[in-house]
């Protein structure tokens, strides 16, 4: 590894992450929770932070999007279960899942299919959950489609169906819709149980409904959100932080950065940090998110470039080359939080830790 010498990172909390996974599991007990550490544990790092849940035992699992991630997770010594849980897709995806021992997501009677010819070729038993659509609307069969696929299955002798889940796309927003998609899922096991299904692990809730609905929780809870410390209650894991590495003083009317997007009104002191859109942090930030720099809120002055940023320290006396900037997260009595980037950039606080590019090191602290 070459060093680390560019003073960007991103600093991860395992004390914030142990925090929080220990809060969730004692919410959501006796449900097991499945650690969701799909896109590099949203950007957390995935490897880092599944160890520490492993470790200490924090979690039942892990959720990933993908194969890859979980065979990256195998990869990193894991041994926990692990739920792949997009759409298997092309047919190797379901021999390597089957060969690292992964739990794979059935949502179509085509996927049962290819998972019992994959099983059939390896000798070894596929544990398959089946994902039931009840208005996500994305991946998953609806109800009659899933009687099918878990007749298929089951009749099969090939596979292990082990789960029935769902996702609530509005648990954080919409109540009645989040009560309609449990039923539809309530419904359906009992359809299930009329067909002899005994033992099925059944779970639904995200973050978001693991603390607002406890029916949701039923027997296992998929949480990311709050885990990372961005939901209400929880500590935030991620602070991204950097120094700055050059200084000047402008005149009035000087221009600063690409296209003239900002003009000096009055003589400045400008600070360049070395962290732009190539780190994620996007260029919509542009003239409108603050850097906390000496403890005070320096709004960013022009547009986020590739690499770098330039920030208004006028009223900072101390700053100087070396001094620390903070993007993301506290300084002092002042805090940036993804939920603040998130409203500047018009999305949510999802996005903004995951879009933390692979350029910044993530640096793990107690
Ligand atoms: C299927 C599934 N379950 C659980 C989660 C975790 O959601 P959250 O991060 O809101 O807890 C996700 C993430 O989007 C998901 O796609």
């Amino acid at each position: 590894m070459p060093p680390m010498l560019r003073p960007t990172r991103a600093e991860i909390s395992l004390g914030a992450v142990r925090g929080n996974l220990k809060k969730l599991s004692a919410t959501a007990a006796p449900a097991r929770l499945l650690f969701v550490v799909k896109a590099n544990a949203y950007g957390h790092g995935a490897a880092e932070l599944a160890r520490l849940a492993e470790r200490e035992g924090l979690a039942y699992g892990f959720g990933v999007s993908c194969v890859e991630e979980g065979l990256a997770l195998r990869a990193a010594g894991l041994k926990s279960p692990v739920l792949v849980l997009g759409s298997l897709y092309p047919f190797e995806s379901f021999v390597e899942a089957i060969n690292s021992g992964m739990m794979v997501t059935i949502a179509s009677l085509d996927a049962a299919r290819q998972v019992i010819e994959a099983s059939r070729r390896l000798g070894r038993k596929a544990e398959c959950h089946i994902k039931l659509e009840t208005g996500m609307g994305r991946i998953g069969a609806r109800r009659p489609s899933v009687l099918k696929i878990y007749d298929e299955l089951s009749s099969s002798g090939a596979v292990e169906v082990s789960g029935l889940y769902t996702h609530l796309s509005s648990a954080d927003t919409d109540p009645d819709y989040t009560g309609q998609q449990l039923s539809i899922f309530g419904e359906t096991v009992s359809d299930l149980e009329q067909r002899g299904a005994k033992g099925l692990t059944l779970h639904a809730a995200n973050s978001a409904a693991t603390l607002r609905y406890p029916v949701s929780r039923m027997d296992m809870v998929r949480c990311g959100i709050a885990a990372y410390g961005l939901a209400e209650g929880f500590s935030p894991a991620m602070q991204l932080k950097t120094s700055v590495v050059f200084i000047k003083n402008v005149r009035e009317g000087a221009y600063i950065s690409y296209n003239k997007s900002f003009r000096a009104d009055r003589a400045m002191k400008i600070a360049t940090i070395p962290a732009g859109y190539g780190d994620g942090y996007i260029r919509r930030f542009s003239n409108r998110a603050d850097v906390l720099i000496g403890g005070r809120r320096c709004r960013v002055l022009g547009n986020v470039t590739m690499d770098m940023t330039m920030v208004d320290v006028t009223g900072v006396k101390e700053a100087a080359v070396g001094s620390e900037a903070v993007l993301l997260g506290r300084q002092g009595a002042e805090e940036i939080t993804a939920a603040e980037l998130a409203g500047l950039a018009g999305t949510i606080t999802y996005e903004i830790v995951t879009l933390v590019t692979g350029r910044v090191p993530r640096v793990y602290v107690e």
